[in-house]
């Protein structure tokens, strides 16, 4: 005779784990399917399309397209690297068209190209990411701070998935310069 105990774990083993991996797997791959297939993952596809970048790593995109508000796993650090992608960049394109430029012009510059208000939200704006963004229900997701934010992130995602800066300075060009229009535009 077999110990009771032994009769009901066996019982458990067979009858009822099955059904606990099987549940968990299924339910998995339907979170995954829905994620593949929901409209903030179609906008990071056409986001890509938008700046001429492919993700390597699309977690990076989808990071710096979150803002503080939604998740821990956010934009913040992504946000300051490309921060100072952006103003390394302008330094190196002002300088390189003037060495004798004065140090007050070279900040005045540098802030007019990144500054959040007058630069950086519009740029972030004219990319639609104010609908891309994720946010808290209680964000605004058009604030100058959030939108710029998630823009300056988009240069550190692809800095990080290059493993250098030289390729999100140029992308950063490119989409400062009003080349490219709206994630969400008809
Ligand atoms: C969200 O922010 C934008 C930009 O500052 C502003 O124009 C808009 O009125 C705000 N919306 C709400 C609901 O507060």
């Amino acid at each position: 005779m077999l110990p009771r105990g032994f009769t009901v774990f066996t019982i458990f083993v067979f009858a009822i784990v099955p059904h606990i991996i099987q549940g968990s797997g299924i339910n998995e791959q339907d979170v995954q399917i829905s994620m593949r297939s929901s409209p903030f993952e179609t906008a990071l596809i056409t986001l890509q399309k938008q700046i001429g970048f492919t993700f390597q790593k699309i977690g990076l995109l989808r990071r710096a397209m979150t803002h503080a508000s939604f998740s821990e796993e956010n934009n913040k650090a992504l946000s300051i690297l490309g921060s100072n992608i952006i103003e390394t960049s302008a330094s190196l394109r002002l300088l390189g068209q003037n060495i004798e430029i004065s140090a007050k012009e070279l900040s005045r510059r540098i802030s007019e190209v990144s500054k959040v208000e007058s630069s950086c939200a519009a740029d972030a704006l004219r990319l639609g990411l104010h609908k891309v963004v994720r946010v808290s229900s209680k964000t605004n997701s058009s604030a100058p701070v959030v939108v710029c934010g998630a823009f300056r992130a988009i240069f550190g995602a692809i800095a990080l998935d290059v493993g250098k800066s030289d390729d999100a300075g140029s992308i950063f060009w490119v989409v400062h310069g009003g080349e490219v229009g709206g994630v969400m535009a008809m």
